[in-house]
């Protein structure tokens, strides 16, 4: 039995993270501001750290806006290599975006590419998982890309992936050796980007216009066909678009 603390452990794959090892028998901690953990303070990090074997941060920025984005993810991550260091913390696990080197265009992008940064020079022993965009996420991308009710969305390609099989992806990795570098992980599905949302948005009878233009961003960056895909190592999943859409619009 292993005992594993997940920051961001209240979050959408935070609490499933702590579903599943609590499930395979380790003893999972959420810590979160709500539970007296805040990593950009520093406040109860030490305290929680105790006696884990290991760490697990799948926390977010509350803000995606450039300076709020990367004052957290730096801050809160050095906080926490210095506190996981302190306490002889086994591994340290941490999730990122597939191609976030590639997409140094989005301000978001660079302070999670800041984040890896910081993890891959601490001499901790880790592992970093990078996920392709989370189906629950589907909203989130339409909302951040509308004007005036059309969804202006680049063609590239996408292979989104479920969060569930994401925490069952980021699960393992925390309890498995430290990779000392990245494992990606994705569904089994490849859709345009445009495609996807339109599919999303019409299956919840939301009636937005979806439009195909190479020239939208993502989260500020300029997509090419394959900048969101993951390389032929990829972990690949099996919950599919359509099922899952299924299962969540009944
Ligand atoms: N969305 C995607 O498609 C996608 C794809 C690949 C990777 N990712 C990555 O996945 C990770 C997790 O995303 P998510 O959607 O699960 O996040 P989320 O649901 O927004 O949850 C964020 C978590 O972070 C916690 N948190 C916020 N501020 C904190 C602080 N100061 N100290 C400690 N914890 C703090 C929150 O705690 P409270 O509940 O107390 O506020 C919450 O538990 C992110 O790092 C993201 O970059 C996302």
């Amino acid at each position: 039995m292993a005992r594993v603390v997940v920051i961001g452990g209240t979050g959408l794959i935070g609490s499933k993270v702590v579903a599943q090892l609590t499930e395979d028998g380790h003893e999972a901690t959420a810590a979160s501001p709500n539970s007296g953990v805040n990593t950009v303070t520093g406040e109860g990090v030490a305290e929680v750290l105790q006696d884990a074997d290991m760490v697990v941060d799948v926390s977010n920025s509350p803000s995606f806006e450039e300076k709020a984005a990367m004052e957290f993810f730096t801050t809160s991550t050095t906080n926490l290599l210095r506190a996981s260091a302190a306490a002889h913390v086994g591994h340290y696990v941490a999730l990122s975006v597939v191609g976030a080197q590639r997409l140094t265009g989005s301000p978001y992008l660079r302070a999670k590419i800041a984040q890896e940064e910081l993890i891959e020079r601490s001499g901790v022993d880790y592992s970093i998982v990078h996920a392709t965009q989370f189906f629950e996420f589907v909203n989130s991308i339409a909302d951040v890309a509308t004007v005036d009710g059309i969804v202006r969305l680049s063609p590239a390609l996408v292979q989104p992936i479920a969060a569930d099989d994401v925490a069952r992806a980021v699960a393992d990795v925390a309890v498995g050796e430290p990779i000392k570098g990245v494992l990606e992980v994705a569904g089994p599905e490849q859709f345009a980007l445009d495609d996807l949302i339109g599919k999303a948005l019409s299956r919840q009878a939301d009636r937005r216009t979806v439009v195909a233009d190479p020239q939208a961003r993502y989260y500020g960056a300029l997509l090419e066909e394959r900048t969101l895909i993951p390389g032929d190592d990829a972990r690949i999943s099996g919950t599919r678009f359509d099922d899952w859409m299924t299962r969540h619009t009944a």
